[in-house]
């Protein structure tokens, strides 16, 4: 009889050992080694795909046809944004967030909207029931006869009847619940998701099938799974939302079809996933009018500006090191603008702690915020309201110095259409011209910013 050789691998980066130990080798990563067998793996079981792979011969590149390249549109325009216009038939997508999020019910809610086509669409669950599934689908009001339905975790199973019912696309909830016969670990090991993710890419490239994975995320909120399964794939999206507010941002971090900084916003309502078409006006909803430390920065999301309240507050700390607390930007960038209102501007706040909040757990991380970001400190420094209709762009730099941001115009023209009429801008723009009725007030560094506020 064989013996039953057993390796270790990370779960983290996929490396493997032969025996155990506490701490990855490769990435460092501490407890992420798990037995998994290989001896019983039959190496000379028929591959899984035989008969649906076709065998590819070299083709001249003026010769190959651009078929699986074309977007098709879904019809829900925050997705298709996000995706660079749609799904590309022969392309794998993957989907990671939180549980409870909604990517479930995202993908019933793209199924829906694309039950249009004639072709039928596959829904593979490895997590749910058919009941479960239908209920949530009458709650969404999709109900369309091309939507198949299969609960199963056999990889092999599930090939099988996608070879017979030739959908245009296949959703896989969740890629960490398939498991491959051909490789004795459990599901969601290392080596079943990478096996899984293998023969899902290998059908979608050969029959043009488009592929959309779920995966769960780990506690540090990246995709679990190793990090070629981000590589495998065309398109790594993130669905993310903070507990307890009904917005969801659909963020891409890969696109091999498309722009990567898109997001799309939907709000999580009864009735399912509603899209935002004017994410600043969901921002700005609530937000406090004449209030010290309230300013509203505009970011821009892929092609979008977004118009989001930065809130600050600053108060005095009982604490040797006070706190800096930033929910929403980085905050090392907040560390660093404090150092320049310290020790440019002269406000004293190694004595005070100091919070900054993104309202509506939207998150930032655009550097044409920097300028928003100081005067919302300063305004809660000197308890003083800034103007409800002034809006603040521009990097700052470590002298004070003010910089330019890119696509200014696109900014000002949200900023107009929400409702501010005053903008102050970096000084080399300020000549840009400005939409009417809007005010625009150069300055070359944060003193003059300053000067220009209360
Ligand atoms: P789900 O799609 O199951 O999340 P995931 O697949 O990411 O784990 O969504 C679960 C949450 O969404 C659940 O807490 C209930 C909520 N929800 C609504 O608020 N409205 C709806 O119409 C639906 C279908 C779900
Ligand atoms: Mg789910």
């Amino acid at each position: 009889m064989a013996k039953l050789r057993t390796i270790f691998s990370c779960q983290k980066c996929g490396t493997q050992a032969p025996k155990w130990l506490g701490r990855c080798p490769d990435c460092g990563a501490w407890g992420s080694l798990v037995e998994e067998a290989v001896g019983s793996d039959n190496i000379n079981a028929k591959p899984a795909l035989a008969g649906i792979v076709s065998q590819s011969s070299p083709v001249k590149l003026p010769d190959i046809s651009q078929d699986t390249g074309r977007h098709q549109a879904v019809g829900i325009a925050e997705f298709d944004r996000v995706m660079g216009g749609g799904i590309v038939p022969g392309s794998l997508s993957l989907i990671g967030g939180d549980p409870g999020i909604g990517k479930s019910t995202l993908i019933l809610q793209i199924f829906g909207a694309m039950a249009k086509t004639e072709q039928p669409l596959l829904y593979i669950s490895g997590e749910e029931s058919a009941p479960q599934i239908k209920q949530r689908a009458e709650r969404l009001g999709v109900n369309a006869s091309q939507i198949y339905v299969i609960t199963e975790n056999c990889l092999e199973k599930v090939l099988e009847e996608v070879k017979k019912l030739k959908p245009a696309v296949i959703a896989v909830d969740s890629i960490q619940t398939i498991y491959s016969n051909s490789i004795t670990s459990s599901p969601g090991t290392v080596s079943q998701i990478r096996e899984a993710t293998g023969q899902f890419m290998l059908l979608s490239k050969a029959t043009g099938i488009a592929t959309l994975l779920v995966g769960h995320v780990t506690k540090d909120g990246a995709i679990a799974g190793p990090k070629t399964l981000e590589h495998m794939v065309d398109t790594v999206l993130y669905f993310e939302g903070e507990r307890g507010h009904p917005f969801r941002l659909l963020r891409t971090v890969k696109n091999r079809f498309g722009s990567t900084n898109e997001i799309g916003v939907f709000e999580m309502t009864g009735l399912g996933l509603q899209e935002v078409a004017n994410p600043s006006s969901l921002f700005l909803a609530e937000r406090p009018i004449n209030h010290p430390g309230s300013v509203v920065v505009s970011s821009l999301e892929g092609s979008r500006p977004v118009l989001v309240e930065i809130q600050a507050l600053v108060s005095p700390s009982g604490l040797a090191n006070p706190r800096r607390t930033a929910l929403g930007v980085d905050a090392n960038r907040l560390s660093l603008l404090v150092a320049v209102l310290d020790k440019i501007i002269g406000v004293q706040l190694h004595d005070q702690d100091i919070f900054v909040n993104v309202a509506g757990g939207m998150k930032v991380a655009e550097p044409a915020i920097d300028l928003g970001l100081v005067c919302a400190v300063h305004s809660s420094v000197m308890n003083k309201p800034l103007d409800p209709h002034l809006l603040l762009v521009g990097e700052v730099g470590l002298t004070g110095e003010v910089r330019a941001v890119s696509a200014l115009d696109v900014r000002m023209n949200e900023a107009h259409k929400m409702g501010f009429t005053r903008m102050i801008v970096p000084r080399s723009q300020a000549k840009l011209k400005a939409p009417k009725g809007m005010e625009v007030v150069g300055v070359a560094n944060v003193n003059e910013a300053l000067q220009l506020l209360y």
